[in-house]
């Protein structure tokens, strides 16, 4: 595996696109310094340029290196989950190219907690000599607006022949993509909620500014994270209501036990941790199945499932 980490550092170097595990999802790498090579990752991702990327790096030194005027907060919780399944958007620092922050003032930030993005990360920062072109910039590698991939089989099916190479690392153990909190404002904000949840952050860093606003980041528009078949979002006790309702072939993905009107079930674990892990293979499983409608029985309303309800209220039908 070493020799394939070294490859893949020495493909990214040169300008190519290497995707590659994290604990979250699968990511489609470039060289967050190299122009040339993020407008590839754009094109590959089919992603419109004004949408910026994560960085991502293997310490929080070199990550920080990436930023100017550093909030107390960014120490706080950078200590506290890094590695790990959280992005941290700071003011940018000087070198850093507006292509990758999609032009905006500030950039987004990420030490991932995966063995294969740590070895990865800091081979290429080693080649680089840099700190300035230590960073990996990595989108989840899915085309644009899709489901993101949590194996490596998953990347090749969506991007194939179009990615240098693809790093093997088992399937994602968090399953969706990290919490992203903005440090820009007078009051942390939670722009993508994930594995870490608001009340972790709060913990670290007190309140949070409540209002998310709309901030530009392709997870926040409506309809993304989606498969192909249209997906609806049931409520538990209307959902056998839906199926009784609906004419042609049903996929469902539900807690409850299967019903055999329903051509394709898959019944997804009642705790949210073990939901996020399943969620986007099961979401690709069922999109295959060939039905006219997949019908997603809506979890509880409750904190623990706030990122899982995020992802599946943008895989459904507004
Ligand atoms: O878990 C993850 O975060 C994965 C893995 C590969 O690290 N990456 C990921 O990247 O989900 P992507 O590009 O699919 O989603 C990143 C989100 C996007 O909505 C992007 O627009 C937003 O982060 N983002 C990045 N930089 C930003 C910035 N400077 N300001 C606001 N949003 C930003
Ligand atoms: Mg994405």
């Amino acid at each position: 595996m070493n020799e394939e980490i070294r490859r893949a550092a020495g493909i990214l170097r040169a300008g190519g696109l290497v995707a590659f595990p994290t604990e979250t999802v699968y990511g489609l790498g470039a060289d967050a310094s190299n122009a040339q090579a993020i407008a590839r990752l754009y094109a590959v991702k089919g992603r419109p340029a004004e949408h910026p990327v994560i960085v991502h790096f293997d310490t929080a030194a070199r990550a920080f290196a990436w930023a100017r005027e550093l909030p107390e907060a960014a120490h706080a919780l950078a200590a506290k989950f890094w590695p790990g399944p959280l992005t941290l958007i700071v003011r940018r620092a000087p070198h850093v190219g507006d292509f990758v922050t999609g032009a905006q003032l500030a950039v987004g930030l990420r030490v991932p907690a995966h063995p294969v993005a740590r070895e990865l990360l800091a081979v290429f920062a080693e080649l680089a000599g840099d700190v300035r072109r230590a960073g990996i910039a990595a989108p989840s590698a899915n085309r644009f607006g899709r489901v993101s991939p949590t194996t490596a089989a998953h990347v090749r099916a969506d991007l194939g022949g179009e990615v240098d190479l693809v790093l093997e690392g088992g399937a994602s153990e968090v399953g969706i993509e990290s919490t992203i909190v903005d440090l820009t404002r007078a009051r942390p904000a939670i722009l993508r909620p994930g594995r870490v949840s608001a009340a972790q952050i709060e913990a670290e860093v007190g309140a949070l500014d409540a209002a998310q606003g709309a901030p530009r980041h392709s997870g926040g528009l409506e309809r993304h994270y989606a498969p192909r078949t249209p997906a609806l979002l049931v409520a538990s006790h209307a959902f056998d209501g839906e199926i009784a309702r609906r004419r042609g072939r049903i996929a469902a993905l539900a807690y409850s036990r299967p019903d055999e009107r329903v051509a394709l079930w898959l019944r997804m674990p009642q705790e949210p941790q073990a939901y996020a892990q399943r969620l986007y293979a099961a979401l690709r499983e069922l999109d295959l199945a060939g039905c006219d409608v997949i019908l997603v029985e809506a979890p509880p309303e409750t904190p623990e499932w706030a990122a899982v309800r995020d992802r599946l209220r943008r895989a459904a039908e507004a």
